[in-house]
């Protein structure tokens, strides 16, 4: 898939600089050519002479380097390529990019290139907690920047949490994504997955048994047709997919929030089993047994984002889906859902504990819709997220 493709990889100064030597063969493995550039600091994890023996190409560091302004200028160099990746994406590199910072070669050909930018970002957690990393991403993100990571785990400087970089081949599989000319390539698609959940106190909440298996399969199928998605999920069983970007929640509320931040788009798809209550005031302390009874638990409704971004007046995306989980009167329900949230297409299952469907790994499914309802054999999840993607890109061609 990335035969003829060129990749601008710029390399920046973190010692995950030498996950980057291997994400170079993984490249050029698959039949792209790869440009090559260190940053100054990039320089201390790797040489030039490793990253120019992998490319195969001559690896470029200067701004300034006469030579290489004649033989091709840093204008011409940011625009030559079919994506540009930064890998590592420092928190310095992340910190230039959002301020428009053009000082060494790097940053400069990010500020002059019109090609799509995809990042891999590492550093230490807390520098990736950090509120300033923080609004970077999302103003970059704002800014239409793509990103594959952070991974969480252990880190080089002995701390745990997110700020690993990807691996080469999760990094390949963006890529790949990135460059799919499926029929969905350059639509934006929203995919909501998982449960939420919703807290008592710091160490007690209300979940549900989704697994965000059927979610985590719709947003993979899309981007396997070249849909360019954002995939927010609560706390799901099962990983994210590669290849799109991955918005983590925990409750309704953030949920919410991040499908805003996430607007507009051409489709949502709304899979995720959003608890339906929360309750009002989570103590910030661990309830405890009393003599004096249970604890009163008082709940309040959660926002429907469904609903909420079915009735938008304005930025509603072209095609709106919905899921019903049914236990029973499956089509009598879903029809009735449809009309109460005002979605276009309600993809409805039943999920009684004898069909295995919630947490497993078949589905059987009515899709829902003004043309009627189909009844799909039961299938892989896989198959129907697949079938389910096809018909959007059909919707969409329409
Ligand atoms: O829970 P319910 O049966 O209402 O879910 C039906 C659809 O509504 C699902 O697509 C689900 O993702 C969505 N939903 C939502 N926000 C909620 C509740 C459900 O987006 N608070």
């Amino acid at each position: 898939m990335l035969a003829s493709k060129r990749i601008l990889l710029i390399i920046g100064g973190g010692i995950a600089a030498y996950k980057s030597l291997d994400l170079i063969r993984r490249l050029k493995e698959r039949g792209a050519a790869v440009t090559t550039v260190l940053t100054r600091a990039a320089e201390e994890f790797v040489t030039p002479l490793s990253v120019s023996a992998l490319a195969g190409e001559k690896c470029y560091r200067d701004l300034f380097d006469l030579t290489d302004e004649a033989e091709m200028g840093h204008i011409q160099l940011s625009r030559s390529a079919d994506l540009v990746v930064v890998a590592p994406a420092t928190a310095d590199l992340m910190g230039k990019m959002t301020a428009g910072l053009a000082n060494d070669l790097a940053s400069t050909l990010l500020m002059a290139t019109d090609t799509p930018v995809l990042c891999a970002p590492a550093m230490n957690v807390r520098m990736w907690d950090h509120p300033a990393t923080q609004r970077n991403l999302a103003q970059l993100q704002a800014d239409g920047v793509r990103f594959v990571g952070p991974n969480e785990g252990d880190m080089a400087c002995g701390e745990y949490g997110p700020g690993r970089m990807s691996e080469p081949l999760e990094i390949v599989a963006a890529i790949e994504a990135q460059m799919a000319d499926g029929p969905l390539q350059g639509k934006r698609i929203l995919v909501t997955s998982g449960p939420t959940h919703e807290p008592i106190d710091p160490v007690r909440y209300i979940a549900n048994r989704s697994s965000g298996a059927q979610g985590t399969a719709v947003a993979r199928a899309l981007a396997a047709l070249g849909a360019d998605v954002t995939f927010v999920t609560g706390p799901a069983d099962v990983p994210p997919p590669e290849g799109v970007q991955v918005v983590r929640v925990k409750t309704a509320q953030q949920m919410s929030d991040a499908v805003d931040a996430a607007l507009p788009v051409d489709v949502g798809v709304f899979a995720a089993a959003v608890a339906d209550w929360r309750v009002v005031s989570a103590s910030d302390r661990k309830l405890k047994k009393t003599q004096d009874g249970l604890p009163a638990l008082e709940f309040s409704e959660n926002p429907d984002i469904l609903k909420r971004v079915s009735h938008m007046d304005h930025g509603r995306p072209m095609l709106v889906v919905g899921f019903a989980a049914e236990t029973n009167d499956v089509l009598e329900h879903a029809t009735a859902k449809r009309q109460r949230k005002g979605c276009d297409w309600i993809v409805a299952n039943d999920v009684s504990p004898q069909t295995g469907i919630m947490g497993g790994t078949e589905n059987a499914v009515l899709l829902i819709s003004d043309a009627g309802t189909e009844e799909w054999p039961r299938m892989g999840k896989d198959a129907v997220a697949a079938r389910l993607a096809q018909k959007i890109a059909e919707a969409l061609s329409n």
